[in-house]
């Protein structure tokens, strides 16, 4: 009894200073502070450029953290850096409501590589990514990314892992090789540098395009 008492109480503790920390964001105020973004990244947060990450239906907390990290500076992109300096605490979380709110798009097939040393076929690569986003490698110390962003790459509201399914497969690779090199460095405990210095550019390529299929 004590300890259920105590665990009722940790948990109102938790959601109380949270709600205090982050103000819910408005929906219908985010959809018009949203207006200069839809050129990128799409009305619903979906983009029709593959470089442009999805917005749709990821994280709000994961949202708000990256448009902060690019407003400090901890995380780099011309194009981002640009937009976001105007924005205050209040747009920010406006914004990262609607673009939350929206439902993520499903992409078509990758292409075959029509590179000629390239032996592996799209669809070899997909079931390799797949052992590898399930199973990790135990050997080379490649983490499982089904446990922190779930089986069907939706990510981990409370803990702020974002959702990954459906994203772009360009701009995935993209960034896991941004991990890797550490050119993006604002990742928590630097857990997804770890992760992905460790993974070889077929691996990314192949984890990838899976993670782009996942719906
Ligand atoms: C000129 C094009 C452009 C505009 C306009 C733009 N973005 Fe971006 N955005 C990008 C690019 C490119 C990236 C990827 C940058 C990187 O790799 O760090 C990005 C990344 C992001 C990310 C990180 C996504 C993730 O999955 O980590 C968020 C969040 C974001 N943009 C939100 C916004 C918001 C909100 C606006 C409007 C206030 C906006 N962007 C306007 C091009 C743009
Ligand atoms: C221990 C937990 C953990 C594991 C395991 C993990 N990730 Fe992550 N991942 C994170 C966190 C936390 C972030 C957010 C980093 C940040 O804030 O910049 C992230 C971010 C990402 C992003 C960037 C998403 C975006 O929208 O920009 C990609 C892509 C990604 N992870 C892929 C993977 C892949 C592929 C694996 C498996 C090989 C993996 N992750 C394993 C915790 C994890």
């Amino acid at each position: 009894m004590k300890k259920r008492l105590q665990a009722v109480l940790f948990a109102l503790a938790l959601t109380s200073t949270s709600s205090i920390l982050h103000a819910e964001g408005s929906i219908d105020a985010g959809k018009e502070k949203a207006a200069l973004c839809f050129s990128c990244h799409g009305e619903t947060g979906n983009s029709a450029v593959a470089t442009f990450p999805k917005l749709a239906q990821q994280n709000t907390s994961y949202l708000e953290k990256q448009l902060q990290a690019y407003k400090d500076g901890t995380r780099k992109n011309a194009m981002m850096s640009a937009v976001v300096t105007h924005l205050s605490a209040d747009d920010i979380s406006d914004i990262a409501a609607y673009f939350s709110a929206q439902e993520i798009t499903a992409n078509p097939m990758p292409l075959e590589d029509e590179d000629e040393d390239n032996k592996k076929t799209v669809k070899e690569l997909i079931a390799e990514g797949s052992d590898l986003y399930r199973n990790g490698d135990l050997e080379r110390e490649v983490s499982a990314c089904i446990a922190c962003h779930g089986p069907f790459g939706e990510g981990n509201k409370p803990a702020s892992f974002p959702s990954i399914k459906s994203q772009h497969a360009d701009y995935l690779i993209q960034t896991l090789k941004d991990f890797k090199s550490g050119v993006r460095s604002n990742n928590p405990e630097n857990m997804m540098h770890m992760i992905a210095k460790k993974m070889t550019d077929e691996e990314i390529k192949a984890v990838s395009y899976h993670i782009s299929m996942k719906k």
